[in-house]
């Protein structure tokens, strides 16, 4: 625990993928801005991805020797943030997106050894110390490396409370049935404290499917008990989204909701967070009229069926409308780098743009931007309704189902598509005609301003998450002193 002599130190350790680093980042900065000392621990496998997708850019700033700090920045404006890397288990060049159940077994099973020697290395610097660990909640050993070293533990959840509940009353689904029971189920979920009756469709897809085994599901339901010995839960939500759903969980753990968490000046970060190189479509952008783009993109990890992929670009084609089309090469599988249909790129001349990658707040929150197909990551939600753009909702596994039950049933601010192997072309452009139209579209405009409205409140000094960021300081600082 803190002497009376230094400041109270947390040391940050983000799940080593695209969608929980980028918030951890930047929750990092927040902490340290308001005095806090940090240590952030990236994967090395990160900091290479990092680094490498720096150096790619025309003016790329890293050094490409490994030592690249990415908070040189923001330590330069006077915060106390520290940076290191730790490895996962696996060589950095080893292929994580191909050998995805190696790279799981290897977070489930070997991680935590090379965590426990580097949280004890920095506990034991002479006039170092640590007060806190803050770790995403799907790791499974926080609460045991924390006690191990005398830490509390804060648990950082980076998706919607409604997915954290669910998660948190898995024995609630177990004892009703609804639990691992895909399609087999049609009656609704009505038990789960502070969440209004749901249907089995919009769990996440952990929870719906049949087979339990997968290293996957295995990381969820040990970093779910593990949770339960947590001191503190961060979640990156903001009250007025979901606020039964946080009422009813701050009556069983100190929950505080504090975010939205992005950059500060949200399109333009001191922190290079991105793992790919981010090609700039803003020239192309500033050519086409305000609200006419179509933004299109399933984040970092979702992958796609051929099939569908075919039926999404079609639809765009028939469409008519504009898009930036953020297309990874893996997005149907590494092994199938060029999944577009024959023909595709040349039938669609000045009308589109494709790229690996980008930066996706700069894209989100250009003028031209009218609306989003996503697969519903929390991140992409969040930044979409930051921007005031509506989306077409076509969601992949996790916990994008439940999010989009968020986005078009509760708030109104988007439309689905049919499910995985369902949609069809027609759909997918008619939909896009529906989203994008002054007419049909405007009632997702007006709602997705509103809730922007209530987002950007959030963030005031009397906000919502504000207040919520401050009690968690005064909370943790009484526990530390
Ligand atoms: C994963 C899960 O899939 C998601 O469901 C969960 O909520 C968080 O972890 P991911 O699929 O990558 O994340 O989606 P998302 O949450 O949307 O995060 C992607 C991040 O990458 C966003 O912050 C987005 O701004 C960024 N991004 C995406 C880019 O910077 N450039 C791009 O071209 C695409």
């Amino acid at each position: 625990m803190a002497d009376n002599h230094r400041k109270p130190h947390a040391i940050i350790i983000p799940y080593p993928l695209q969608g929980h680093v980028n918030p951890s980042v930047h929750l990092a900065i927040k902490l340290a801005s308001r005095g806090f000392a940090v240590t952030f621990i990236n994967t090395q496998s990160i900091h290479h991805h990092t680094v490498k997708a720096l150096d790619q850019k025309p003016d790329g700033d890293g050094d490409g020797n490994g030592s690249y700090d990415i908070f040189a920045n923001v330590r330069r404006s006077g915060h106390d943030i520290r940076y290191t890397t730790v490895s996962d288990g696996l060589p950095v060049g080893f292929d994580r997106s191909l050998n995805h159940d190696q790279f799981m077994a290897s977070l489930l099973h070997v991680f935590s050894a090379h965590v426990e020697e580097i949280v004890g290395n920095i506990v034991a610097t002479p006039g170092e110390g640590a007060d806190f660990l803050i770790a995403d909640t799907f790791f499974v050993w926080p609460s045991k490396v924390a006690e191990k070293f005398g830490l509390l533990y804060v648990s950082f959840w980076t998706e919607p409370a409604l997915v954290f509940t669910l998660y948190y009353h898995m024995d609630l689904l177990r004892i009703n049935g609804h639990f691992a029971c895909q399609d087999c189920r049609e009656d609704p979920i009505d038990y789960i404290p502070g969440v209004p009756p749901l249907q089995p469709k919009d769990m996440t897809s952990y929870l719906q499917e049949s087979d339990t085994s997968s290293t996957c599901h295995q990381i969820i339901f040990n970093g779910f008990q593990d949770v339960k010995a947590a001191d503190f839960i961060l979640c990156n939500t903001v009250q007025e989204l979901e606020p039964g759903t946080v009422a009813a969980l701050q009556e069983q753990k100190p929950f505080y909701s504090i975010g939205p968490v992005f950059p500060e000046g949200f399109t333009r970060s001191d922190v290079a967070t991105s793992l790919w190189p981010e090609s700039d479509c803003s020239q192309w952008l500033d050519t086409k009229p305000p609200g006419s783009v179509l933004y299109v993109s399933f984040g970092s990890y979702a992958h796609l069926s051929r099939p569908d992929l075919e039926e999404i670009a079609h639809g765009l084609l028939l469409s008519k409308v504009d898009f930036v089309w953020v297309l990874r090469t893996d997005i149907v599988s590494s092994e199938d780098t060029d999944p577009l249909p024959d023909g595709f790129k040349q039938e669609l001349g000045d009308r589109a743009i494709i790229i690996p990658w980008c930066s996706q707040n700069a894209v989100l929150s250009h003028p031209a931007i009218g609306g989003f197909l996503t697969h519903c990551g929390w991140n992409s939600i969040l930044e979409s309704i930051w921007s005031g753009v509506p989306m077409l909702c076509f969601p992949l596994l996790t916990d994008q189902f439940t999010n989009r039950k968020l986005v078009v049933s509760d708030w109104k601010i988007g439309l689905n598509l049919s499910d995985r192997n369902k949609t069809t072309r027609e759909e997918v452009a008619n939909k896009i005609s529906q989203l994008m139209s002054q007419d049909s579209g405007s009632k997702f405009k007006n709602a997705v301003e509103a809730l922007k409205t209530k987002l950007e409140e959030a963030l005031m000094p009397d906000g919502s998450s504000t207040k919520d960021l401050d009690q968690f300081i005064v909370d943790i600082k009484d526990r530390i002193h």
